[in-house]
């Protein structure tokens, strides 16, 4: 059986282009004793993959003719391990395929839920990532302003769902009239800049009369420097990532660093979503309380084809996709 793979053809110096991809065919591997053979479902489509281009993070970097690494939802096909049986569904680090084996260790059991994109969006990293981001190291008090950029993304989105559930005053910042009104219609947001029409600090301190007490920054660069300048003291700015950063040979900003932490006493602080692991049933629990009371709408952007990734990454990155961005491989069994 033919086997599909997305390789990295070379490393981008700039934008991320299809150029920088190629689909290679092999035969499907067969698992050795401990390995199963998995077939992908769903395939995450993160800013981080880009990044990852750029060297080594809190993983390993990837590399000109390296698969293109992914977290995947798969179901296995062949299993050569007591742990697992055909049928399962699992989670694993993955790369984009149309099927790979892994030690059956190191892959974990999902239960069945339906539809099994949840596992990725609400349920997966996305969701996760805000909960954490937000409630451990955000820690907003009800009536407290949230500000959170890349807002009708898959992080952003739910970021400002929950701080609406917690009873804050929420306002994103995303690009493009569309998308700001998707952010305030549908996801219940109270106001929503749109970071490409200009004018953002104007628009910005309007939408926050009472300053910010907590800023979700998933973007850095100039939004970033923007909304330090209207923290209030003792604020708390979660630094979850930086995609305006990505996909440039120019970074930018802040420049009013360290000054403004300094004279505002603020808390500035990174993670990455594995940090927090250990509360993962908690945030699951909560979430899905959050759904069921439909104070969280899970909102989700799926590309059909593994042909199709690349596109679906260097279009994350020009802002293409509404809610969590993933690929389908293969369908749901
Ligand atoms: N720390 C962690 O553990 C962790 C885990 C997951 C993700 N993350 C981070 O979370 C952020 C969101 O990632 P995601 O994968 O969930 O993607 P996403 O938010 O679903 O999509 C990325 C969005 O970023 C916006 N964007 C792109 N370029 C921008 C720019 N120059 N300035 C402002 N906004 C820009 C685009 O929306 P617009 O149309 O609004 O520009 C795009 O839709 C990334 O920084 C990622 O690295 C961190």
């Amino acid at each position: 059986m033919t086997n599909r793979q997305i390789v990295v053809a070379s490393l981008p110096q700039g934008a991320l282009g299809p150029e920088h991809f190629e689909l290679r065919e092999a035969e499907t591997p067969a698992p050795q004793d401990g390995e199963v053979l998995l077939r992908t479902i769903l395939m995450s489509i993160d800013a981080a993959n880009r990044s990852w281009m750029q060297g080594a993070t809190y993983r390993d970097a990837v590399n000109a003719g390296d698969a293109m690494p992914t977290y995947a939802i798969c179901e296995v096909m062949e299993s050569k391990s007591p742990r697992l049986a055909p049928g399962d569904i699992v989670a694993t680090e993955s790369v984009w395929a149309d099927h790979v084996t892994r030690a059956a260790h190191k892959v974990q059991k999902l239960p069945k839920v339906q539809p099994l994109s949840h596992l990725l969006s609400v349920y997966g990293i996305a969701g996760k990532t805000a909960f954490h981001g937000l409630m451990q190291i955000g820690q907003p008090l009800a009536g407290e302003t949230i500000v959170v950029s890349a807002a009708a993304g898959s992080v952003g989105g739910y970021v400002g769902q929950i701080g609406k559930a917690l009873g804050c005053r929420v306002v994103g910042i995303a690009g493009g009239h569309e998308k700001c009104a998707f952010v305030t219609k549908e996801l219940g947001f109270d106001a929503c800049i749109d970071y490409r029409a200009g004018g953002i600090f104007k628009a910005l301190k309007a939408a926050c009369p009472n300053g910010v007490d907590v800023y979700f920054d998933n973007v850095g660069g100039d939004i970033l420097e923007t909304t330090l300048a209207l923290m209030n003291e003792r604020g708390r700015v979660v630094c979850c990532g930086a995609i305006s950063q990505y996909d440039t040979t120019n970074p930018t900003g802040p420049r009013n660093l360290p000054g403004v932490v300094v004279v505002k006493r603020l808390r500035m602080e990174g993670f990455i979503v594995m940090d927090f692991a250990r509360d993962d049933a908690k945030a699951t629990r909560a979430l899905q309380a959050w759904v069921q009371q439909g104070k969280i709408q899970v909102t989700e952007d799926i590309v059909e084809g593994l042909e199709n990734a690349p596109q679906a990454l260097i279009g994350l990155l020009k802002g293409d996709n509404t809610g969590k961005r993933m690929v389908r491989v293969g369908p749901d069994p």
